[in-house]
């Protein structure tokens, strides 16, 4: 690997969190709503500006603030190109669920392009074909799978051989007329509406837990009740189950992003490689120029060994196609992937018919996310919806589920145990200021992280959600779970659920 030209930006902060967004106070008492939304990401925010335009009193509660979930840090391509896709639907669900898929989003597209149309949002939204590039003949022939899949479906799509970057491509798909955004200046203007409509937020309010019934009540982690008639859990990683089983039907992904100025103009469009290690290109306008965001080096979250050999990689890639003159932002987040590549939408069980969730988008939730807040909009108001079906969580396709059911099962027990038996990686005393690692603390593995003024923090590394053994993320300095990614600082904070409660802190004896 290259030696870098630049210091890595300390702090991974995401370019969008340059937008500022309104903060609110936490709930401070019990309340009553028609609707509760919990989670102020693109799905919730968006469900919440639909569903108080029905005429519903909402109320969305957020853990921390507004638009720093995933949402927060996303690389926002707008497109129904999620990767190599549609062959494998037709395969595995057939036509006609490959086409809905599709169609719900390209309706999602089509519903963020009017409404910022419409509504004159000036949140950088442009019209740019989706590329996926194939640099070995493996992937170059299922890029021809995916050609003959967009001719069933009736997708606009072209094969062809190059893209306008110094890489050696054997094939290459668009998708036409698809989309990139600015997600926090798209969301603030839905806000704005949602309050002026009437909404209440209410930020640092974490839900807990929910007392089913036909008025359920959402419980805060400092006990607060927000009685309602329905509940949309847009937590990213539902915090409320119901034997649902999403710990088992899910898997979280981390990957990397970084900003970056460079020599060369950008010719345009969005790329994304067919191959591994994963890469995704494209632009975003920024102080009269141009940012350019770099992504990839997706691995399972707890799983990254060194976090920041990802952000070398990808500076190298960077310096490589366009080379860099300036490397202000890097970032890094995390998506949830369910058995079958499609997300869950709809009530939460068949039993909870007033409990409805939206996860697993697979790092496309900006239309995933839309296409979730308008399904769930029009379940709420008794509308039909040609995509409830497909998305219905209490579904189970035999194939190819069952399998990675029980992986997936398999590798959260083997993380309970694995953590616990391991030998510590280093002795306390060879910290170095700013390092975190696995020490023996009275004889115990303890999670322990010197921070630049010589201070240690002590956490007991058992995940407070289902009790699987964090691991350090050196480039972010948080202990990440492995299981289902709840993720926590250096001191036990939570900094992303599903777990609710803090790491437990540990005292030397
Ligand atoms: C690296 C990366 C790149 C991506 N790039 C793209 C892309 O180019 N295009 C695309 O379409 N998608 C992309 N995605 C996916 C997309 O960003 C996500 O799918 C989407 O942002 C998820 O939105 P959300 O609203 O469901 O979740 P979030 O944005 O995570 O919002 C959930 C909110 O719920 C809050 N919360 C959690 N638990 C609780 C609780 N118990 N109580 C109260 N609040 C709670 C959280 O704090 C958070 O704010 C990418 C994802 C990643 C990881
Ligand atoms: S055990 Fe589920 S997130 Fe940690």
């Amino acid at each position: 690997m290259q030696s870098s030209k630049f210091t890595m930006p300390r702090f991974p902060e995401p370019y969008w969190k340059e937008e500022e967004i309104p903060s609110f106070e936490k709930l401070k008492s019990d309340t009553a709503t028609d609707i509760a939304v919990v989670g102020g990401g693109i799905t919730g925010i968006t469900a919440a500006y639909l569903l108080v335009k029905e005429g519903f009193n909402v109320s969305l509660l957020e853990s921390g603030s507004l638009i720093n979930g995933t949402t927060g840090h996303t690389t926002a391509k707008v497109t129904a190109q999620h990767g190599l896709l549609y062959d494998d639907l037709i395969s595995h669900l057939g036509e006609e669920k490959a086409l809905a898929y599709y169609q719900s989003q390209a309706e999602a597209l089509h519903f963020i392009r009017s409404i910022t149309s419409q509504r004159k949002i000036e949140c950088d939204f442009s019209n740019e074909d989706a590329f996926i590039y194939a640099e070995s003949s493996k992937s170059a022939k299922k890029l021809e799978k995916e050609m003959e899949a967009y001719q069933k479906l009736g997708i606009s799509g072209e094969l062809s051989e190059s893209i306008p970057f110094n890489i050696d491509t054997k094939a290459v798909l668009s998708m036409k007329n698809q989309a990139q955004f600015h997600p926090l200046k798209y969301l603030k203007p839905l806000l704005r509406d949602f309050l002026d409509a009437g909404g209440k937020v209410y930020e640092h309010t974490t839900a807990a837990d929910i007392e089913e019934g036909e008025n359920a009540r959402v419980v805060t982690n400092e006990g607060f009740k927000v009685q309602c008639k329905h509940v949309v859990i847009a937590s990213h990683f539902p915090f409320a189950d119901f034997k649902g089983f999403y710990f088992a039907k899910m898997h979280p992904e981390r990957s990397y992003s970084i900003g970056v100025k460079t020599k060369k103009d950008f010719p345009g469009g969005m790329y994304f490689s067919a191959d591994k290690p994963a890469r995704s290109l494209r632009s975003t306008p920024f102080n009269g120029g141009e940012l350019i965001i770099v992504g990839g080096e997706s691995h399972k979250t707890g799983q990254g060994i060194n976090t920041v050999k990802h952000y070398e990689a990808l500076e190298e890639f960077a310096e490589e196609m366009l080379g860099i003159t300036d490397y202000p932002y890097r970032w890094s987040s995390q998506d949830l992937f369910t058995l079958d590549m499609v997300p869950f939408i709809g009530p939460i069980t068949s039993k909870q018919k007033n409990i409805y969730v939206a996860t697993g988008f697979r790092k496309w939730g900006m239309t995933h996310g839309t296409a979730a807040a308008l399904l769930i909009k029009d379940l709420i108001v008794n509308k039909e919806n040609p995509y409830a079906h497909l998305y219905n969580p209490a579904r189970f396709e035999a194939d190819p589920s069952i399998k990675k059911f029980i992986a997936t099962n398999t590798n959260v027990a083997a993380h309970m145990v694995k953590g616990k038996l391991e030998p510590a990686e280093k002795k306390k005393e060879e910290l170095k200021a700013d390092e975190g690692a696995v020490v023996k603390i009275d004889g115990k593995r303890t999670g322990a992280y010197k921070d630049e003024n010589g201070k240690l923090h002590l956490i007991d590394r058992t995940c407070t959600h289902m009790g699987c053994e964090c691991e350090w993320n050196e480039a972010e300095r948080t202990w990440d779970c492995p299981c289902h990614g709840s993720r926590f600082s250096y001191k036990g904070e939570v900094v992303e659920g599903p777990a609710v409660k803090p790491l437990k802190k540990v005292k030397p004896k």
